[in-house]
């Protein structure tokens, strides 16, 4: 198969990106070793930037995301039993949506589909090669046939255990790496909203998130030991969990059955450059985020908006700016994102082993937060979305 651009990995980054490729008239052929079923079964987090909004109703991949997401205004910063809220509206004139990643995923492979994309999922034995020169990516396909790729460029999009990552030579990159001491226990339940707006606490029995999903289903996590088991815990024990990092001063959240249960892992890590040769990595395959905050979808889909313009901008004009400013530009957001994931969780969540001082030193940087426009205007923007770098 002879194609412009060899995508690896059928995520949100590289179904989005073929996406953009096709409006412009530029070929790709992605392979994905999922099957569809699998990844739309993947439960994942559920907030998207104004910017990944835009992206995706102004490229006509969905339209269901202002009709089916929820637009939040807000969130609740819950600490010392008391809610406070930060308007992004009034604070930066900017909105998010709760609209979960899988449902994008679901828009996104609908589309390609419909506009009859190349999109191989559930293919096996893939292997990247001339990634210097012209790369070659060879796989099995789903019915047992082989076959290879010959592309201009290989797009790596291939999420945080990427195959392409580990083929570029230790030489030619920097790993960074923070682990973190705890996890999040991650629910689904059966019950109806508790409010209107997500709440992240902070308590001194650890971090809680209350957010959403539908009328009637509902997504909770609570800060627990990594190798936390969740056939430990039944609906009881989760949910006397929540109440103690949750309820209080007539606040109490609204319980039901739990549907679903997982254990999410926790950690920073970036891979710099994101390019080697004609090898770009984009999303997942270039860097992980803590899940507070929500960034990890919202930065995977800003890489494949700056590629893409490096892309368009070589094939259109054969200007090769764009493609080689790439990485630079990416790990700008990226670096900014790892900064605010990093400072929501440890301005949240309760370190094993915490000492009076650092409770009591937590408590002051959260009052300093709800307490000065500033402070919160920089929550807001971070959250919401920054611009598109230059
Ligand atoms: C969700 C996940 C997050 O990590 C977050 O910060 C907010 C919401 C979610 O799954 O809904």
């Amino acid at each position: 198969i002879k194609t412009q651009v060899a995508i690896m990995g059928a995520g949100p980054a590289g179904l989005m990106l073929s996406h953009l490729l096709a409006k412009q008239g530029i070929e790709s052929v992605v392979v994905e070793i999922r099957s569809r079923k699998e990844i739309q079964e993947t439960v994942r987090a559920g907030i998207l930037e104004h910017g990944t909004v835009n992206l995706l109703v102004d490229s006509g991949v969905s339209d269901r995301v202002l009709r089916e997401g929820d637009r939040h205004d807000g969130i609740e910063l819950r600490f010392n039993g008391e809610s406070h809220r930060i308007n992004f509206k009034e604070l930066v004139g900017e909105s998010v949506w709760l609209y979960p990643q899988t449902d994008v995923f679901m828009d996104l492979a609908a589309r390609r589909e419909a506009d009859g994309g190349a999109v191989h999922y559930s293919v096996t034995d893939t292997t990247v090669h001339d990634l210097e020169g012209k790369p070659k990516v060879w796989f099995t396909n789903a019915d047992g046939q082989e076959f290879e790729i010959q592309a201009d460029f290989l797009v790596g999009a291939d999420g945080s255990r990427s195959h392409c990552r580990f083929q570029i030579p230790e030489a030619n990159r920097k790993w960074y790496f923070h682990e973190y001491p705890f996890a999040w226990f991650g629910i689904l339940a059966e019950a109806p909203r508790s409010a209107d707006e997500l709440i992240y606490a902070n308590s001194e029995n650890g971090f809680a998130l209350i957010s959403q999903r539908t009328e009637t289903v509902q997504r909770m996590y609570f800060q627990c030991d990594p190798k936390e088991n969740v056939a430990n815990w039944d609906d009881e024990r989760i949910w006397s969990e929540f109440r103690k990092r949750v309820n209080g001063n007539g606040f109490e959240l609204k319980e039901g059955p739990v549907l679903e249960k997982m254990v999410l892992p926790f950690r920073s890590f970036v891979h710099t450059p994101m390019r080697h040769g004609n090898l770009f990595l984009a999303g997942d395959a270039a860097h992980t985020v803590p899940p507070t905050g929500a960034k990890g979808l919202n930065l995977a889909i800003h890489d494949v908006k700056v590629l893409f313009e490096g892309l368009d901008s070589f094939y259109s004009n054969g200007s090769t700016a764009l493609l080689d400013s790439y990485s630079d530009r990416a790990l700008d957001r990226v670096w900014k994102a790892q900064h605010f994931s990093y400072w929501m969780t440890s301005m949240l969540h309760t370190v094993p082993g915490a000492v009076d001082f650092d409770r009591a030193r937590q408590l002051g940087e959260l009052h300093s937060v709800v307490t000065s426009e500033h402070a919160k205007a920089y929550l807001a923007e971070s959250y919401t979305g920054w611009p598109t770098s230059r």
